[in-house]
């Protein structure tokens, strides 16, 4: 029985295949850890660690060459507290942008332009697409944005919020792996179920 918070992110060997359980154990730590929290700062800080945390543990994705160096989330800049000393109109950023939220990894871009002009690289077209976007080889990918040369393959799920039929884009969430190709339509799925989990937990 896992009771400790830190335990939540063990994977036993029982749950590492096929890798749609891995997913679905890793789904099961998750729904508690949100429980009767609704701050979406606090939330998406336990997923990432879950969730980066249980990939260690997983057979491939663990220390080595194909490991997930980066697993996080960038935000709409306007769902970002607003100071409490500049409560005026400027505090509201004019701009169209993510900024990064909480994370597991190496430091990382602070924020994405988000606009149609200007927007480019994987987050930004899951995103404004509302698709997962699985990419094998960031250096063929066109706009891809290198936060970290080391990375090889990257996935992005958007953070899609529908309610009374509309959908608002609220982020991503976002991996990366030191090896080419190293998500598949598993992980899809299993960070797809995930980033609906986060959604519905959170107070937007
Ligand atoms: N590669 C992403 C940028 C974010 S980092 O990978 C953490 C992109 O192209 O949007």
């Amino acid at each position: 029985m896992m009771s400790q918070h830190a335990d939540s992110a063990l994977v036993p060997t029982c749950c590492t295949q096929p890798k749609s359980q891995f997913w679905e154990h890793v789904f099961s730590q998750l729904a508690p850890l949100l429980e009767g929290q609704r701050d979406w700062v606090t939330n998406l800080s336990n997923t990432t660690t879950l969730v980066y945390n249980a990939l260690h543990s997983y057979p491939g994705f663990g220390d080595g060459a194909s490991s997930v160096n980066w697993c996080g989330f960038y935000i709409d800049s306007s769902l970002f507290p607003t100071p409490k000393i500049r409560m005026d109109s400027a505090a509201s950023d004019p701009q169209s942008r993510m900024l990064l939220g909480p994370f597991c990894g190496q430091p990382a871009c602070q924020f994405i332009d988000t606009s149609r002009e200007n927007g480019r690289g994987v987050c930004v077209d899951a995103l404004l697409s509302r698709r997962t976007v699985l990419v094998p080889d960031v250096e063929s990918y066109p706009g891809h944005i290198a936060c970290d040369p080391n990375t090889k393959s990257e996935i992005v799920c958007p953070l899609i919020l529908r309610s009374s039929g509309e959908e608002v884009g609220l982020g991503v969430f976002d991996l990366d792996c030191l090896a080419q190709g190293g998500f598949d339509d598993d992980d899809k799925a299993g960070l797809e179920k995930i980033a609906q989990l986060v959604v519905d937990a959170c107070d937007w």
